[in-house]
């Protein structure tokens, strides 16, 4: 029998009623990605990239249709199975950061061992471990607004491995930085997926990021119009 898919996603459809018009983000996707795939999420503004991505990661429900992760079924969760599974499997990297600017580096990658029980003392440890990982070690009591675009964007990343997740969504993770710094932030992110085996979704509309995935799924008014695997990609 033919191992289930690690992501499952079945005539999902996303309808949003504004007044008396209704938006559809999303027609009807299916799609199927393998565990430790680096996929990209391509196409223009609008397209419905977001829509994906905040569906897969179980942060926004569908109009219709289903998205299974390792077997759980999370469009069919509760608020509550569903926070516990962002908890348990999921990391976000966004493209403002999203770091609470009240706390330090350190902090913001501690928060959400945090939220899942692990002890100060081991938050502390594992967070000064990842932020010296991405190159940060020296920066760990810096606030967000001390630290430049790029080193917000490692402290992002460093929040998003912490919990060690399955999956790691990213939506515009370089969309606020320049060329070179777009180039590190990638080749770290990339890179932490490949080593610890993860399956990342990486949403762009940046052709030059589609150079680090597997596969290149790209969007056009909420469909799947092209799905390319590296051998097939011209690059
Ligand atoms: N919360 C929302 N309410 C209404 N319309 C939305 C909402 N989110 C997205 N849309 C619409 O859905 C479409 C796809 O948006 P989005 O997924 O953000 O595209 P992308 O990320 O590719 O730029 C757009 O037409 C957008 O205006
Ligand atoms: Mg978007």
């Amino acid at each position: 029998m033919q191992q289930a898919p690690f992501v499952a996603v079945k005539g999902l459809r996303k309808a949003y009623v504004m007044g008396t018009e209704v938006v559809v983000a999303l027609r009807k996707i299916d799609l199927t990605i393998e565990r430790g795939e680096i996929c990209c999420i391509f196409g223009a503004s609008g397209s419905g990239k977001s829509t994906l991505l905040n569906l897969m990661a179980g942060m926004e429900p569908p109009t219709e249709g289903e998205v299974v992760i390792d077997g759980q079924t999370i469009t069919q969760m509760n608020e509550n199975e569903l926070a516990a599974f962002r908890r348990q499997n999921v990391g976000f990297i966004f493209q403002a950061y999203n770091l609470l600017p009240t706390l330090t580096a350190a902090e913001n990658v501690a928060l959400p061992l945090a939220f899942c029980g692990v002890e100060q003392k081991r938050r502390e440890a594992a967070a000064k471990s990842v932020l010296q990982a991405v190159g940060l070690g020296d920066r760990l009591n810096h606030y967000p607004t001390q630290m430049s675009g790029g080193q917000q964007q490692r402290t992002g990343i460093a929040r998003a491995f912490v919990t060690k997740p399955k999956l790691i969504f990213a939506d515009e993770p370089t969309g606020n930085l320049d060329s070179k710094t777009t180039k590190d932030i990638m080749d770290m992110m990339v890179g932490f997926a490949r080593r610890y085996h993860e399956t990342m979704i990486i949403v762009t509309h940046n052709p030059d990021l589609a150079a680090y995935a597997d596969r290149i799924i790209t969007l056009k008014d909420g469909e799947i119009i092209n799905d390319q695997t590296k051998e097939s990609v011209i690059v």
